[in-house]
C-alpha cells in the first residue's frame, strides 16, 4: 500500500476528473471548465489506472512525464499520488499548452527540470543525463508514432532505475502505440504490470533490468529491441 494523500473511493475519482474539465467535451464526453485541467482522458479509464497509483504504487522520488500537454494529468494524479520530484519534456506545440503556465504552480510536486523541446533532440538527452538510473516513474504521452513512441521508451530507460514503472497512454486507441504495446509483451527487459483498456488504454510496465543499453541506432531510429 502507498502512502497515499487521500484514500478517495473510484467513483469520487470519477467525479473529480469530471469536474476538473476535459480539453474538448464532444471528444471526452465531459465538459471543458476555462479555469480546468484539460484532461485527455476517459473518466473511467483514467480513474481506474489513478485508483491502482493510489492503493498499488509506492510514492517516486523522482518522476519523469513525456508529453504534457496543458499539464493538466500531471496535476491530477500527483493531487492524489506523492511524486516527490518531476522531471517535465514536452514540444510545447499543443494548443492546450499555453495553460501549462496557469496550471504548473498548482503542481504537488518539485519541478526539478523542465525542458520544453523535442524528446528525441540529442540536446535534450544530454540535459537529462543527470538524471540517468534515477527515475522511478515515466509517464510517456508524447509523439505517437511508432518510431517517436519507441524513442521515448529508449530515451526513459536511460533514465529508469531498474524496478521502475512507465505508464504509456493510447496503447489500445493509436495503431502505432498499439504496435509498440505488442513489442513490449516480447521485451525482455519490461513486464506488463496492468493494463486499462476501456478507451484509449493505458499499459503500465515494470522495467526488470536494462540488458543491453540503448544504443545511439537505437535513439536515432527508435528500433531494435525495447
Ligand atoms: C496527447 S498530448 C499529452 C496529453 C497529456 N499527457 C494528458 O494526459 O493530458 C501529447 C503531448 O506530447 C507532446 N509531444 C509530441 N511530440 C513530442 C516530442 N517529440 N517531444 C516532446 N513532446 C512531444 C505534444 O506537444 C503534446 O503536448
Amino acid at each position: 500500500m502507498s502512502s497515499a494523500l487521500s484514500m478517495p473511493t473510484y467513483d469520487q475519482v470519477i467525479n473529480a476528473i469530471r469536474s476538473a474539465g476535459s480539453s474538448n467535451e464532444h471528444y471526452f464526453g465531459f465538459p471543458e471548465r476555462s479555469d480546468g485541467l484539460y484532461l485527455q482522458q476517459d473518466p473511467e479509464e483514467y480513474a481506474s489506472f489513478v485508483h491502482f497509483m493510489i492503493n498499488q504504487v509506492k510514492p517516486a522520488k523522482l518522476s519523469l512525464e513525456i508529453g504534457i500537454a496543458s499539464g493538466g494529468q500531471t496535476k491530477f494524479l500527483r493531487d492524489y499520488w506523492r511524486a516527490e520530484k518531476t522531471i517535465i519534456v514536452d514540444i510545447g506545440q499543443h494548443e492546450k499548452f499555453p495553460h501549462w503556465q496557469r496550471i504548473r504552480p498548482m503542481v504537488n510536486t518539485d519541478i526539478v527540470c523542465e525542458i520544453i523541446d523535442d524528446s528525441h533532440s540529442p540536446s535534450v538527452r544530454e540535459r537529462l543525463k543527470p538524471y540517468f538510473g534515477k527515475v522511478d516513474f515515466a509517464f510517456i504521452d508524447g509523439d505517437h508514432s511508432y518510431r517517436g513512441l519507441r524513442q521515448d521508451i529508449f530515451l526513459a530507460k536511460d533514465l529508469m532505475m531498474p524496478g521502475a514503472l512507465m505508464v504509456l497512454h493510447d496503447t489500445a486507441a493509436v495503431y502505432d502505440c498499439k504496435r509498440v504495446f505488442d513489442d513490449l509483451t516480447r521485451s525482455k527487459d519490461f513486464v506488463l504490470v496492468r493494463n486499462f483498456q476501456q478507451r484509449f488504454g493505458i499499459s503500465v510496465w515494470k522495467l526488470l533490468q536494462v540488458r543491453r543499453p540503448p544504443n545511439a541506432f537505437n535513439r536515432w531510429s527508435g528500433l531494435g529491441r525495447l
